[in-house]
């Protein structure tokens, strides 16, 4: 898919340097379920996400340099036509606006050639960009649910519970959306 900056496409095992460049950094991964990622395992992972259909890379059309990736798969049932929304960009390539553009792309195709009926996403309330982000998608925050899980764990070795946020869009809403 293109946009007016970015190419969206399937991952490929050559895209683990680029992939490696930014879930090696701990401030990426800070509010993600797994931590930094070493060399060898941004190879197997570029490699596992070029036969997962629910992973985006997003690259710049400029120069092709993949800059962030992002997640977009059908929740069980299927019936229910809902489908959640995740994204990671490269810290370099934040404050630009492309996964604002990237996402709105993924959105259109689902909501427009998908036939998605809701779109879902989490994430932790102290995640202020990515809350932000949902909220210039348009996405309508439903929920704050209280100590849901824990990815990581502190210095004493207990788990850091987190909330999360709950934010859902409807293709009505999507379709009869003001810019
Ligand atoms: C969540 C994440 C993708 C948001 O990235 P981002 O760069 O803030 O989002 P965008 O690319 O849409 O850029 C928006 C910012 O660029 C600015 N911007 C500049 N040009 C813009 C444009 N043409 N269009 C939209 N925004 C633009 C906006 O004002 C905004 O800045 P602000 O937050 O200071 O107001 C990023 O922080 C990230 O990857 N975090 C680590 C992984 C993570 O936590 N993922 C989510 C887990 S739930």
């Amino acid at each position: 898919m293109e946009t007016e900056r970015l190419w969206i496409r399937r991952f490929s095992a050559e895209d683990w340097k680029d992939l490696y460049d930014y879930l090696s950094q701990e401030n990426v991964v800070k509010y993600e379920p797994y931590s930094v990622f070493n060399a060898d395992q941004a190879r197997t992972e570029a490699l596992r996400r070029s036969s997962d259909a629910a992973f985006w890379a997003v690259c710049l059309k400029s120069n092709t340099k993949l800059i962030g990736n992002i997640y977009f798969r059908e929740s069980e049932p299927k019936a229910f036509g809902t489908w959640e929304l995740g994204y990671v960009f490269n810290p370099e390539f934040q404050g630009s606006g492309y996964a604002t553009e990237a996402c709105k792309q993924l959105l259109s195709y689902g909501f427009e050639h998908l036939n998605v009926r809701r779109v879902i996403a989490k994430c932790n309330p102290e995640n202020m960009q990515s809350w932000k982000l949902l909220e210039r998608l348009k996405l309508r925050r439903e929920g704050h649910f209280m100590q849901t899980g824990y990815f990581k764990y502190d210095s004493n070795g207990d788990p850091i519970w987190h909330d999360t946020f709950s934010y859902g869009l409807l293709r009505s809403e999507w379709l009869n959306r003001v810019e």
